[in-house]
């Protein structure tokens, strides 16, 4: 992580009255949960998304399809927040104590945000920890269901689900509302540990870049918006978060 570019993102971070900060699964890396696209050891690369997290397959094989979500809560039940998460919420805290605000809008499902403490988080994708009826439409924690068998099945007698974003589906409208005033109203747009690959997600990045706002990406490896954004900081979010807090002198 160059120095030098530290210093002006803290600069930038710490003058900025509005932050929004737009995550993917590299945030949740160094909580032990794999991300989707790193070669060998990512998702795609152990299992065919569009067999597993597409709303088709959902439609053909519930059984397997709720099954393979059942274990990836199972991978994520234990995960904690990491210090990137913390750094994040230690931001969002801090700006709004001073009458500013950051805006967390994640790609994941795993609520770690929420874990760390953020408020407000905007889901795009939806959480894992919720799970929703077919038929009737209602929610419930994921600690309610009974996974005695597959696929769980609620009492009025609709296929449980988990609340999340297949490949497929349509984005909640009022998450999308909410990540565009997000984006539309910051003074800074950090976007951490995503591959800004999947869409409607990643056109946050370019929106952002469209508004002329400083952009910062946080990332060890490159992505294909690492040439459009103002800053990069090459580094994984657990160490390059509280680094940028720490230069903005709000962690000791
Ligand atoms: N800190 C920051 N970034 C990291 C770290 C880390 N410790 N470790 C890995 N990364 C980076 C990777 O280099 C990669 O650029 O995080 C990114 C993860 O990319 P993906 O695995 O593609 O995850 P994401 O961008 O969140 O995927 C978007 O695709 O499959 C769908 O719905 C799924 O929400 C997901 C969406």
């Amino acid at each position: 992580m160059d120095e030098h570019t530290l210093d002006a993102v803290a600069e930038l971070v710490h003058s900025a009255r509005r932050v929004a900060v737009f995550t993917g699964a590299g945030v949740s890396a160094e909580s032990g949960i794999e991300t989707f696209r790193q070669p060998q050891t990512g998702l795609w690369a152990q299992f065919d998304p569009m067999e597993l997290a597409h709303v088709d397959a959902l439609r053909r094989d519930p059984e397997t399809v709720t099954r393979w979500y059942h274990w990836r809560f199972s991978k994520c039940a234990d995960a904690t927040p990491n210090p990137g998460h913390e750094a994040i919420t230690r931001l969002q805290r801090v700006k709004r104590e001073a009458g500013g605000d950051v805006q967390v809008i994640t790609q994941n499902i795993d609520g770690l945000h929420h874990q760390a403490g953020a408020e407000d988080v905007i889901e795009l994708h939806g959480s894992i920890l919720r799970w929703r009826c077919q038929k009737t439409g209602t929610m419930r924690s994921i600690g309610d269901v009974d996974f005695s068998s597959f696929p769980p099945m609620s009492e009025a007698g609709g296929l449980l689900r988990p609340d999340i974003v297949l490949f497929g589906e349509m984005l909640p409208n009022d998450a999308l509302e909410a990540a565009e005033r997000a984006v539309m109203s910051c003074d800074v747009f950090l976007t951490v540990g995503t591959s800004a690959v999947v869409y409607p997600a990643a056109g946050y990045i370019e929106l952002a870049i469209s508004r002329g706002v400083p952009t910062v990406e946080i990332n060890p490896d490159v992505t294909p918006m690492s040439g459009a954004v103002t800053h990069t900081l090459r580094g994984a979010s657990g160490v390059v978060m509280p680094a940028l807090l720490k230069q903005c002198g709000l962690l000791d």
